[in-house]
């Protein structure tokens, strides 16, 4: 009788302690992510001679730039969320017509002021919802810049970054957020 409580005890510590344990462990590891199925392919267009790139998941929005404003079809960057998922951010798209130049943002300030310098416009209807961190499966989406040609560039591919980098003339300004590669859902 005299062990019996003690023992009870114990195991009550114990016990406290795994549960404990398991909610920490449930707090650190746990990520919450989108829905992949929600993702559409994200493509990336460009009229090579204005040094002008340009994003978009609506197939009749990339044929009718194609048709109507000279660009041609790149690639696939990876997919995108069109509406706001867990975890995710709005990625803002700027575009300008006197520089021939667009950029993707996830940072307000940036978008507030690009638009305010008068020289980009927001496109609400291209905005997408991307990771701020590599989460979920995601991978890193670089930014790069070319001042001479006022050319943003965009690419998940690290041997397009250091070509760019090395014979196209463009800055590296790092990771502009976190998209899923393409080939994760259909
Ligand atoms: C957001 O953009 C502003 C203006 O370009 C910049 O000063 C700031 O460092 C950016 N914030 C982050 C978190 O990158």
């Amino acid at each position: 009788m005299k062990h019996i409580l003690p023992a009870i005890l114990l195991s009550m510590v114990v016990g406290l302690a795994a549960a404990m344990n398991d909610l920490q462990t449930a707090g650190r590891s746990a990520e919450t992510c989108g829905d992949p199925d929600d993702t559409l392919a994200w493509y990336r267009v460009n009229v090579p001679s204005l040094f002008a790139y340009a994003y978009g998941t609506d197939p009749a929005w990339i044929s009718s730039i194609i048709l109507n404003d000279g660009y041609i079809l790149q690639t696939v960057m990876g997919r995108v969320f069109l509406t706001h998922e867990e975890s995710t951010v709005p990625c803002y798209f700027l575009s300008s017509d006197v520089l021939a130049d667009n950029f993707v943002t996830i940072n307000a300030t940036e978008r507030d002021a690009a638009i305010a310098s008068g020289q980009y416009f927001l496109l609400p209807t291209l905005q997408t919802y991307i990771y701020p961190t590599e989460i979920c499966g995601s991978i890193p989406m670089y930014r790069l810049y070319n001042s001479a040609k006022t050319s943003n560039f965009f690419t998940t591919s690290e041997s397009e970054r250091l070509s760019a980098i090395s014979t196209s003339g463009y800055a590296d300004l790092g990771i502009a957020g976190y998209i899923l590669p393409d080939g994760v859902a259909c």
